[in-house]
């Protein structure tokens, strides 16, 4: 039996998801798919064969049966689309960030749980090779205690353009859009430590550097549609994390930045018997009293990331597989951003209440 497959939001990621599901041959169907852009809907219709293309995604779920949606719209439409889609019986991807902040997340938990569906985020990172070697290494011994992790995602010029500038859809900036990748990683590999407080700060210096000569085209597809660039969001982020079992991430994000590369989700784990670099994946210990880095070769980079995840969403609906993004992880992460954009408004320190 095929899955039948729907999308709510058919912008630049959903042809990444598309293309991932046009490989998987038969296994799915097509039903559906809706964009509040018609000629976008239509277009990702024709391109990957779905019968139907709607701008109402509550008509789409209406007046057809689905097995698994994805949720690609911007940010601040992912708790009602998901919502629904539960409501309607399907099971339900949603991309990262999971919702505009925890309490949606929470809302949005609910309703998988009361329709007896699956609710996946979207953290790709999750899937990678790359995360998966580190917990390797880490169960097998190699790092020690890890108690302190770096993770930059720092974009020189590389603002995406359209509603990601427009806190009203996107929630925040970088911190919201990148950050959540690396912070969500970071917990991930050291086994999803809850939380417990955060100092963090925001900073809108440089905005969207629209006036570069050297700023490529935005990657948002519905950056077509703003007359005037917007950006109401913090162009950095930075923030210290302590989690319960007393690590400490240290995390920056930005759009814009005067720096002289970019750090596109690198990270840097520290533990008591040896560091480890994601990227290139390297060890860093000692070795017969000396310092010693050692490169590690093997499939260590983050691979076919977003296939491992559309597969391990379908596995997970049929029970051939745990669920590697659920949706409490999703509501952790969200519980990080509400309290690092609250502690960049009050410069205080802020202690994650449950
Ligand atoms: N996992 C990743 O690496 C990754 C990469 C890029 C984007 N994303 C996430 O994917 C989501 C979409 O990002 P994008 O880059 O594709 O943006 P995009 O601007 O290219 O596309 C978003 C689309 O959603 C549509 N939309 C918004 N509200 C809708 C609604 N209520 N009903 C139907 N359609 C609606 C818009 O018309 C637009 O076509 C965001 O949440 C973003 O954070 C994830």
């Amino acid at each position: 039996m095929s899955v039948k497959l729907g999308f709510i939001g058919t912008g630049s990621i959903a042809h990444v998801h598309g293309d991932v599901y046009k490989r998987m041959g038969n296994r799915i169907e097509f039903v559906a798919c809706c964009d509040l852009n018609e000629e976008r809907a239509k277009k990702f219709a024709e391109k990957y064969g779905f019968k139907k293309y709607y701008t109402d995604y509550r008509q789409m779920l209406a007046e057809n049966k689905f097995d698994a949606v994805e949720v690609c719209t911007w940010n601040s439409a992912h708790a009602e689309c998901t919502i629904a889609a539960l409501n309607a019986g399907a099971n339900v991807k949603c991309e990262k960030p999971m919702a505009m902040n925890a309490q949606e997340g929470i809302a949005m938990k609910e309703a998988a749980e009361k329709n007896g569906k699956l609710l996946m985020v979207g953290f790709v990172r999750r899937h990678g090779n790359d995360a998966s070697a580190a917990i390797d290494f880490i169960d097998k011994g190699y790092l020690g205690d890890v108690y302190f992790i770096k993770a930059s995602y720092l974009r020189r010029a590389g603002f995406p353009g359209g509603w990601f500038g427009d806190k009203s859809r996107s929630g925040g900036g970088p911190l919201i859009d990148l950050g959540v990748h690396v912070i969500d990683l970071s917990r991930y590999i050291i086994g999803n430590p809850k939380p417990v407080s955060v100092f963090g700060a925001t900073f809108n210096k440089l905005g969207a550097r629209t006036n570069l000569k050297t700023n490529g085209k935005a990657w948002s597809a519905a950056a077509e549609e703003e007359k005037e660039p917007i950006f109401t969001v913090e162009d950095l982020a930075t923030a210290m994390i302590r989690f319960d079992n007393g690590a400490v991430l240290y995390v920056e994000a930005s759009f814009s930045l005067n720096m002289s590369n970019n750090t596109p989700g690198g990270l840097v784990l520290y533990g008591s018997k040896a560091g480890l670099t994601l990227d290139p994946f390297e060890l860093h210990t000692e070795c017969n009293d000396m310092i010693a880095d050692i490169k590690i070769s093997g499939p260590t980079g983050t691979g076919d990331f977003f296939y491992n995840e559309d597969i391990n969403f379908l596995d997970a609906i049929d029970g051939k597989a745990e669920c590697k993004a659920p949706a409490e992880d999703g509501i952790e992460l969200m519980r990080i951003l509400d309290a690092i954009y609250e502690s960049a408004k009050t410069g205080r320190s802020v202690d994650i209440v449950r």
